[in-house]
Parts: structure tokens; sequence; C-alpha cells
């Protein structure tokens, strides 16, 4: 039985390498690379697993990546549930470039999916059974489906009483949003997107946005993350802004999708949403100190989680 399941409908296969320089129009020989898994939903259960939790991994594989990256998340221990579909799952390169210690992430667009592929990935999450307590989808949608596509899983998911935390953006989150959705967690430009703003001025304006959001849906909470400024939650029964523990950058790849494994796992434990959050942040934090692609690790989330309690940082809240 699971209790977490994570969805991605657009995974990957990032791989990683490094170079002297980046130069147009020269071969650049770059190192020996590092092959991982990726996709939010995939990276979510990734996390989840590194912290002792269970979640089971649904995601679309085609062709010869498709085959790999199941091999890949089954070798890190996380259950999975691959849905097969006809086109080639997609590789995403970052190569960082040695002397300037700059990233360049290079993102393919995915296969298109079909209405049938579509309509059985909703047959697996209806058949889940018995029926999870948390669905985290997560990721851009592939080409193919429509801006209501995590609406359609949100209606799914409400009727069969999961409670959904989505990490999307554009159309689609405003659809799912629209539809009822536990939770959201935007970045400030997504929610300054949803708001129809062009972006956050203030402190003042994210909490009237953040708000904004939570009075006008059916949605218990959103958390709102901030990079180094840490997130806002607002939820139905209060708000807390919780600064990011200080941290010594590695890369930031990773922190968005291990802050909300770091939230899936506080709300797994039975905390509150803004509990849960500060977890998230901690996990966000700890993502940050660990080179390249690399997620958060467990010990270190924990470590800068107690170091926030201690210095009651997440005491810092507004009523
Ligand atoms: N420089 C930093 N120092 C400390 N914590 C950080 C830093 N950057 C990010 N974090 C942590 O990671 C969380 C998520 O980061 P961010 O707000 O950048 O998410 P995002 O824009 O969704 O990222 P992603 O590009 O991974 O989707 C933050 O709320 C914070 O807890
Ligand atoms: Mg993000």
């Amino acid at each position: 039985m699971k209790r977490i399941v994570t969805l991605t409908l657009s995974p990957t296969i990032d791989v990683s390498s490094h170079v002297d320089y980046v130069v147009p129009e020269r071969k650049l020989r770059c190192a020996e690379p590092l092959t991982e898994p990726g996709g939010g939903g995939v990276n979510v259960a990734r996390a989840l697993k590194r912290f002792g939790a269970d979640p089971l991994a649904v995601f679309t594989a085609g062709g010869h990546t498709g085959q790999r990256l199941v091999e890949l998340v089954e070798e890190e221990g996380v259950a999975v549930e691959p849905i097969a579909i006809d086109g080639l799952t997609r590789e995403n390169v970052t190569i960082r470039e040695d002397a300037s210690t700059l990233q360049y992430r290079f993102c393919m667009p995915g296969p298109s999916l079909s209405r049938a592929e579509w309509e059985r990935i909703v047959g697996v999450l209806e058949s889940l059974d018995p029926a999870p307590e948390f669905l985290v989808a997560s990721g851009s949608l592939p080409p193919g489906l429509p801006d209501d596509t995590y609406a359609e899983i949100a209606w799914l998911a409400n009727a069969r009483g999961i409670k959904m935390i989505l990490d999307t953006s554009g159309p689609p989150l405003q659809a799912a949003l629209d539809a009822g959705t536990f939770m959201i967690k935007p970045n400030l430009s997504e929610l300054a997107w949803l708001e129809g703003d062009a972006w956050i001025e203030d402190e003042e304006h994210l909490w009237d946005a953040a708000h904004a959001v939570v009075r006008e849906h059916d949605c218990h909470a959103i958390v709102v993350s901030l990079g180094a400024g840490g997130a806002l939650a607002v939820t139905e029964a209060g708000a807390l802004r919780i600064p990011a523990p200080p941290v010594r950058p590695e890369s930031k790849v990773g922190a968005g999708d291990s802050m909300v494994a770091g939230i899936v796992w506080g709300l797994e434990q039975g905390w509150t949403a803004l509990e849960a959050a500060a977890l998230g942040v901690a996990a966000g934090a700890a993502a940050v100190m660990t080179p390249g692609s690399d997620l958060c690790r467990r010990d270190d989330t924990e470590r800068l989680h107690a170091q926030m309690r201690e210095r009651r940082q997440p005491l810092a809240a507004i009523s």
C-alpha cells in the first residue's frame, strides 16, 4: 500500500558533464557523463525515498531511454509504475563550464502523448487501490496534452479523497487550481503569473497574492518558494513566513523538487501544512548544498531543520 504517489508526465534522463570552456563551432570534449533520472515527480519520489518514505513513482516511459529511466529509478529502490508510450523518453543535457562554473541546461520538449496514452494514465490513477493519501503531480506537460490536464487529475483526486500537491506553472496550474487542489507550490514568478501581475513587488504584494489564491479557490494551502529568501506558506488556518537557513551554495538544481519532497514528508508524518512547509524549506536549502543536479540529503535536511527550530526561524509568523 502506497500512501504517496508521484506523477510525472514528461520525465527525463538527465545527462550531465563538464568541460573547460563552452565555445561555439568547436567540438567540446566533455568529461565522463553522469546519467540520472529526472522530471519533477520522479525527483520528488527519489528524495522521499532518501527520507525513508516509500513512494510509488508513476511516469510515462517510451523506447530504450524509457527502459533506462525505469532501471535508473529502480536502482534507487523507488517503486515504479511506468506507463508505456510510443514516443521516446526525452534526455536533457547539463554542461558546466569549469572556467566560469556556469551551468548550461539544454531541455528537450519530450514526446507527445496520444489520447489513448492519456487515458491509460487516468486508468492507472483510477485503479490505485487503496487510494493514496497524497498525489504529487509535478513538472511541465508534454506536447499534445491540453491545459486542463492537471485539472482532470485534480477532479479525479478530489473524487477519491486524495490530497493533490501540484508543482507546475502557467495555464495548467491555473486550470487545476480552479478545479480544486490541496496544495500548490509556485515560485515568485509562477505566483505573479497566477495573479495576472508582471512581478511581485514586495512582501505586502506577496502576502496579498498568496492569500488571494487560498481565499478565491478550493485550495487548502499555498507554499510560495522564494529561493534564498525561504518561503511564505498560507493556509486557511494561518500563515508562516519561513526564512531559509544560510547554506554554502553549490548548485540550485533540484531545490524545488527537494522542497516539495520535504513538504510531503512532513505531511505524511501528520504535520500541518505550515509545519511541513518549514521542513520543505530545509530540504530545498539542503539541495542547494549538493553539487550538480543532486537532490537534498536526509542528514543535511534534518540538521538544517533542527537549526531553524533552534533559531525559532519558523516562528516568524504573520497571523
Ligand atoms: N540560495 C539558497 N539558500 C538557501 N535555500 C535556498 C536557496 N535557493 C533555494 N533555496 C531553498 O529551496 C527552495 C526552493 O527554491 P526556489 O524558490 O528557487 O524554487 P523553484 O524556483 O521552484 O526551483 P526549481 O528551479 O528547482 O523549480 C526555497 O524555498 C529555499 O527553501
Ligand atoms: Mg519549481
